[in-house]
């Protein structure tokens, strides 16, 4: 199969409110996000479940603890099964997760600067510099520690390529057709353009689950990414 490049946030309070998403899109995705809210919600049974029924998950954790903390949580949520990890892009953190990892083939994904964070964020924070210098610090450190991938806004997407080569994996929320409703999201860019800018996997949140056909909504996403790739044939 060719690589399937969408990924479904399932931003729910609720198994059954995931479900139903997951249901209504039938084999039309294959990838999910369980972030925060879901996880607090149901929890690694619902992620396993999710395997279990022949899913990609990628687990939206975004860790951020001691380091022994986050190897020990790491090496559990390696042994679920799920495909991709967050953590945040700290070296102490990111070379704790490498080491909780151990020989699972789950992929870990750094966060670098939220991107709700501005320099007044930063500041708050003791760094005196804009966000666009520590992304870019610590996309290097992410590399030399030997994470995997960057979770990245698609606008960073072509300044990480370029910066990382082409074996890091860049995967970036904040993507929207043209003509959906971008809800709170200022900075967006096309599913096709954040493609073309190095991305190799989209989230797609809100534009698929909050559709009134779901499946449809993916299906024209499909259909825009395929039309791209083939105007660039
Ligand atoms: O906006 P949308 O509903 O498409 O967001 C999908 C997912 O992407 C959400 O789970 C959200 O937490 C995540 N996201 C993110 N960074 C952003 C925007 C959205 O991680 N800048």
């Amino acid at each position: 199969m060719s690589h399937d490049p969408i990924i479904v946030a399932l931003d729910f309070d609720s198994a059954t409110e995931a479900d139903r998403l997951v249901n209504a899109l039938g084999g039309s995705a294959g990838f999910y996000k369980v972030g925060m809210e879901l996880y607090a919600a149901a929890g690694m049974d619902y992620v396993r479940r999710l395997i279990d029924r022949g899913n990609r998950v990628f687990l939206d954790m975004k860790y951020y603890d001691i380091g022994e903390t986050v190897k020990r949580a790491v090496a559990v949520a390696a042994r679920s099964g799920a495909a991709f990890l967050t953590v945040h892009g700290v070296g102490q953190v990111m070379r704790a997760a490498i080491e909780g990892r151990g020989d699972s083939a789950m992929k870990l994904l750094a966060i670098t600067v939220l991107t709700s964070f501005d320099r007044n964020d930063l500041r708050e924070q003791g760094y005196d510099c804009e966000v666009a210098d520590l992304v870019r610090q610590r996309v290097d450190l992410a590399a030399q520690c030997g994470i995997d991938g960057i979770v990245a806004s698609p606008l960073e997407a072509r300044a990480i390529r370029e910066q990382a080569g082409p074996k890091l994996t860049i995967v970036t929320p904040g993507v929207r057709s043209r003509g959906a409703a971008t809800g709170d999201q200022k900075r967006v860019a096309t599913p096709a353009e954040a493609i073309a800018d190095g991305a190799n996997y989209l989230v797609i949140g809100r534009q698929v689950s909050r559709a009134a056909d779901p499946r449809a909504a993916m299906e024209a996403i499909r259909a825009e990414l395929a039309e791209h790739a083939a105007s660039r044939a």
